[in-house]
């Protein structure tokens, strides 16, 4: 193994809670039910499945531009939010785990679907330790399909046999499974039957990475 491919949102930090706040003031606005347990369903999903999903509790009809109105106001709240994230949002041992990596010769990619993704690595400090950001912007197919990941990988110039891919959400693991790479869950997919290796706190990427035995180009 060469690679590590992270999603951002659930495993670098929490955005859980940004996108709830915003989704949540979309919904009101609607008059949509919208609770954080209905705010689980989005995670990995992206924004405009994350509407149709929010939208099954709604009775009326949106055009395809209202529908895209509704995205763009929920982005604009969101990114209003993601001005509270900072160095401090991020917990230490993200970024102990991401440097022991890098020492051990891995290559770094983050393979998220949000679009706001490089806004909120250089908020919180995070850019530099990655070799390569694969996002919401480069992609067609929003996970489960692998498109993020594949494209991570080509970026890392490394195949995805040769990549862990590390996720909070069953969407990302399905992605990863179906691009071909090794699939570790955290939080809500360590309990997936899907995920191969589980882990319950990101350091426990060292031994993983220690155990792959990687011969790497350092
Ligand atoms: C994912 C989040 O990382 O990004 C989803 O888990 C979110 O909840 C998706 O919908 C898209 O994010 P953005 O920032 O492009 O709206
Ligand atoms: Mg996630």
């Amino acid at each position: 193994m060469k690679g590590f491919i992270f999603d951002l949102d659930g495993v670098l930090l929490s955005t859980d809670e940004l996108h709830y706040q915003a989704w949540k003031r979309i919904a009101d606005k609607v008059g949509i039910p919208f609770d954080r347990k209905d705010n689980d369903r989005l995670r990995g999903v992206s924004r405009e499945a994350s509407l149709e999903i929010i939208l099954e509790k709604y009775d009326g009809q949106l055009s395809a531009a209202e529908k895209e109105d509704l995205c763009n106001e929920k982005n604009e709240y969101y990114k209003e939010l993601l001005h509270t994230l900072n160095e401090d949002t991020i917990d230490p041992a993200v970024r102990d785990t991401l440097s022991f990596l890098r020492k051990e010769g891995y290559r770094l990619a983050v393979g998220s679907s949000s679009k706001n993704t490089k806004t909120i690595l250089q908020r919180t400090k995070l850019a530099d330790y990655f070799d390569a950001v694969s996002d919401g912007n480069n992609i067609t197919k929003s996970k489960p399909d692998p498109e993020v990941f594949l494209k991570a990988a080509e970026y890392l110039f490394l195949k995805p046999e040769e990549c862990f891919v590390v996720e909070d959400a069953e969407a990302g693991i399905d992605a990863a499974v179906a691009g071909g790479f090794c699939p570790i869950g955290i939080g809500p997919a360590s309990r997936y039957r899907k995920t191969k290796f589980p882990i319950g706190k990101i350091s426990e990427l060292k031994e993983i990475a220690v155990k792959a035995e990687p011969q790497l180009q350092k």
